[in-house]
């Protein structure tokens, strides 16, 4: 049964719900919290992502990254993406770590939409640059002064 997200766009709602899908294949034998996330790319396609996690838990990917790295390993160029929905069994909307925002500032463009859900039908949305305000950012690179 899908959730209902009320109040939000369809468009959204089912977004978030592929999220919720993609939720249920994350392995996670360590912290047994699952979270999914799907990525519109700007084709209409779907990415899903789910976390993963490793014995040695520092090589854990959570589920944002898993979506935007496959899709780029899918022929994605950084920019093609048109929203990114998660989803995770939280009080409020799950909110993406801070590792995953640094990705999103990679790959996405500063206005594109972060949908963040919960199962119990929460939800917010927050734009790339307000979820990491003053990012280290490419242009970052080429702002030396003293060259
Ligand atoms: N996790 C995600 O996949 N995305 C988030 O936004 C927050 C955290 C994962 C990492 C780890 O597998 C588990 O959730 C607990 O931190």
């Amino acid at each position: 049964m899908a959730i209902v997200f009320e109040g939000l766009s369809d468009k959204y709602q089912s977004l978030l719900n592929t999220a919720r899908e993609a939720m249920t294949r994350a392995y996670v034998p360590y912290s047994n919290f699952q979270v999914g996330a799907a990525l519109l790319d700007s084709d209409g396609r779907i990415h899903y992502g789910c976390n993963v996690e490793n014995a040695a838990y520092g090589p854990t990917n959570c589920a944002e990254r898993t979506a935007l790295h496959r899709a780029i390993a899918d022929g994605r160029r950084p920019g093609e993406f048109e929203a990114i929905a998660v989803m995770g069994d939280t009080e409020g909307p799950i909110a993406p770590c801070g590792v995953c925002r640094q990705v999103l500032v990679e790959l996405c463009s500063p206005e594109m939409p972060v949908v963040m859900g919960n199962l119990q039908g929460s939800w917010v949305i927050r734009t790339v640059s307000e979820l990491l305000p003053g990012a280290f950012t490419p242009a970052s690179l080429d702002s030396k002064p003293n060259t």
